[in-house]
């Protein structure tokens, strides 16, 4: 029997990863939400991220760095022995996630860097890159040691909110994992690390707290196969989500409700 492509579920995610058995993931990327993403909304310096009036949670919900404890030692759980994790995201909070992931009992090894090749939001020396922390489980040796640590991929415009390209996953996978491994992302969003997984054949479990994410991935997944999407994903509506109109361009790679 051929394998499920994908499953996708819409939960908390400390609450999804503690559905999952021990040692059953080959591979976890993940970019969450996290706390000081709050601070570049403040900002206010992109459409992307404009406040809403009809809304306190106009973009995502955000999750707390006080919770990333229990996160990581859900990840290291389930992480097989001799495993990788990398985390997407910036600088101020690398300095809280990386002793957190080493309580867990990760080693961390470095900083990756994404170039994303152009400049984005800030007031003193404008945003170009964000860190990806390199994580290990055990040890396991990276597939090619001639890769270099920056990542240099365009930023994806008028997407899901802080939506990252499939490439800079994908360099991560051929790294870290082998076709036919299960790779996992607990704060997906718009499924960009299922892309890349499926691209490179391997499977992909992929959760986000809010439904029409899981939607918008599970859209954009269907051309690897019948993934296993949740049948009651509940209805959010615009005013509650205020996901930008850019995504609703006909221009876009997504379907229009
Ligand atoms: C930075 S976005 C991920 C974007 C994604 N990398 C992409 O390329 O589209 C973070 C995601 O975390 C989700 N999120 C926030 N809190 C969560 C939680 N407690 N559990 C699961 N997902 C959560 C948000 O809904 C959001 O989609």
């Amino acid at each position: 029997m051929t394998q499920i492509p994908f499953e996708l579920s819409a939960k908390d995610a400390v609450a999804w990863l503690q559905e999952l058995p021990d040692a059953s993931v080959d591979l976890l990327i993940t970019d969450p939400a996290y706390e000081s993403l709050e601070k570049h909304r403040a900002v206010g310096t992109t459409t992307r991220l404009k406040h809403s009036k009809s809304s306190s949670n106009d973009w995502f919900a955000i999750f707390p760095n006080a919770r990333f404890g229990e996160l990581f030692r859900e990840v290291y759980r389930v992480l097989k022995p001799d495993s990788h994790f990398y985390l997407l995201c910036d600088a101020e909070t690398m300095f809280v996630a990386r002793p957190e992931a080493e309580q867990a009992g990760f080693k961390f090894w470095k900083p990756l860097v994404w170039d994303k090749c152009t400049i984005g939001m800030g007031y003193h020396y404008r945003a170009r890159y964000e860190l990806i922390l390199f994580f290990e489980k055990g040890k396991r040796r990276l597939n090619d040691l001639g890769v270099p640590d920056i990542i240099t991929v365009p930023r994806v415009r008028g997407g899901y909110p802080a939506e990252k390209p499939p490439e800079v996953a994908g360099v991560l996978i051929q790294q870290s994992s082998s076709p036919g491994d299960v790779v996992v992302d607990p704060f997906m969003g718009s499924g960009s690390v299922g892309i890349a997984a499926g691209r490179l054949k391997r499977r992909f479990l992929g959760n986000d707290l809010n439904p029409e994410a899981v939607r918008i991935a599970a859209s954009r997944l269907r051309e690897f196969g019948e993934g296993r999407v949740p049948d009651d994903l509940p209805e959010v509506s615009d005013e509650q989500l205020d996901l930008p109109e850019v995504r609703l361009k006909p221009d876009t790679t997504y379907p229009t409700r």
